[in-house]
């Protein structure tokens, strides 16, 4: 019997379902997070054999001793983390425990964006050109060398926080100030074409299952304009002909960065010449409810996969692409608390078959930060074995679906 350390089990939220996953699969399961035990989730927490809190994940010194104290007492035989802030951490502790799984010095490129790419442009990868910097001049070198458009972003972003398109030099200096509190950038060729996904699940060095969503529309866009509905389309069909270079680069991405067990969270473009670029990977699932949109597509439960992949090197169960299966984010017009939706009758009465969940905030609660949070004030998925029928009714979620807001 595997015992895992979880770091982090309970936060965010997805992280209990791969704790309750780990105990499907019939891990013993140590938790170490800086919650306390009752505010986890009860997912979570009836799938954990022992918890330990630390006042932060973020102090070594603190975490590092208590985890030798656990040690002593029960054999550790992995240390898993499936949140990005703590993936170093967990990274560190299997070097001090002496375990298998990504050391500092593999993690990092997970983490450093301009780590990554080098790393990937020496095994011959497309990368857009690239140059990190800590200094305004470094940015205006930099910009030299990179061209117009290009794009500006924090080294270790997400969500596409404090990331910017400059057209021109003069675009550019209008920017630069905005950055001021990032403390290194990266400045990239910037790649037009649409964006999508490439996700694995693997183990062994074997990629045991594969995933590709498309993005609509591209993220950028999304974090400029509020009115927009994002959407994440995870696509049935992976032999799809426009989706190999995708999959060929996510294989040689993975191969080129010693990833061999857990879930990763790739994305790449594709221009309209057909060429595709590398965009950034993690060494986790996706966010924003993706893997729920995959376990739609798929009906399976690939919170319990990633479990069974890391413990035992493979999944007892067919992971087969049924559905194209979309989740479509809403963001409220007006501010304070919802206060009723539009169209949602209508579209159920057209489409209620394929909605698959609906998760939006009631009436009555207070709006979410749409810039800090993907999920917004809610969202729907919608599924169909089809392509064309699931675009369509994504795309009408997303133009016809409304939330209003009133008050403070
Ligand atoms: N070189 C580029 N060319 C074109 N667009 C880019 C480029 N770099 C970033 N972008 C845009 O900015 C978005 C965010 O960039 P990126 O994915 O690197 O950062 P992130 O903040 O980690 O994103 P995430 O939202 O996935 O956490 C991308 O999805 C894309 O729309
Ligand atoms: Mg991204």
């Amino acid at each position: 019997m595997t015992t895992v350390l979880m770091i982090s089990p309970g936060y965010p939220a997805e992280m209990g379902f791969f704790t309750r996953g780990l105990g499907q699969a019939g891990a013993t399961v140590i938790g170490l997070g800086d919650q306390h035990q009752d505010a986890l989730p009860p997912i979570a927490r009836e799938a954990l054999d022992h918890y330990v809190q630390v006042g932060s994940l973020t102090n070594l010194g603190e975490v590092a001793p208590a985890v030798r104290e656990v040690a002593r007492h029960a054999r550790i035989d992995q240390v898993e983390c499936l949140w990005e802030p703590y993936m170093v951490l967990a990274a560190q502790l299997r070097e001090q425990l002496g375990l298998p799984g990504l050391t500092v010095a593999q993690t990092v490129p997970f983490r450093d964006k301009e780590r990554m790419k080098q790393l990937l442009d020496a095994a011959g990868l497309r990368t857009p050109r690239h140059r990190a910097t800590e200094t305004v001049a470094g940015v205006w070198a930099a910009a030299e060398q990179v061209g117009y458009p290009l794009i500006v972003k924090p080294i270790d972003g997400a969500g596409s926080a404090d990331t910017y398109r400059a057209g021109s030099a003069a675009e550019l200096d209008t920017i630069l100030p905005a950055l001021r509190h990032v403390p290194r950038v990266s400045v990239e060729e910037f790649i037009d074409g649409e964006e999508f996904t490439y996700d694995t699940i693997c183990a062994g060095g074997q990629v045991l299952v594969e995933n590709i969503c498309q993005y609509h529309p591209r993220p950028l866009q999304t974090k400029l304009h509020e009115w927009i509905s994002p959407v994440t389309l995870a696509l049935r069909d992976l032999d799809e002909p426009g989706l190999a270079g995708g999959r060929e680069l996510g294989r040689s991405v993975l191969r080129a960065l010693g990833f061999a067990d857990g879930f990763t969270h790739m994305e790449w473009y594709r221009k309209a010449d057909g060429e595709v670029v590398f965009g950034e990977i993690g060494a986790r699932p996706p966010g924003a409810r993706t893997v729920d949109v995959m376990n739609y597509a798929t009906d399976a439960d690939l919170f319990t996969a990633w479990a069974y992949a890391i413990t035992q090197g493979s999944i007892p169960f067919g992971v087969e692409r049924r559905y194209n299966a979309a989740s479509i984010f809403k963001r409220a017009q007006g501010a304070g608390r919802i206060t009723r939706y539009e169209g949602l009758d209508h579209l159920l009465a057209a489409y209620g078959e394929h909605v698959a969940a609906i998760d939006l905030l009631p009436v009555g609660a207070p709006r979410r930060d749409w810039r800090a949070t993907l999920i917004a004030d809610g969202m729907v998925i919608v599924r169909h074995p089809d392509l064309g029928p699931a675009l369509e009714m994504a795309q009408r979620f997303a133009a016809e679906l409304h939330l209003f807001a009133e008050g403070t």
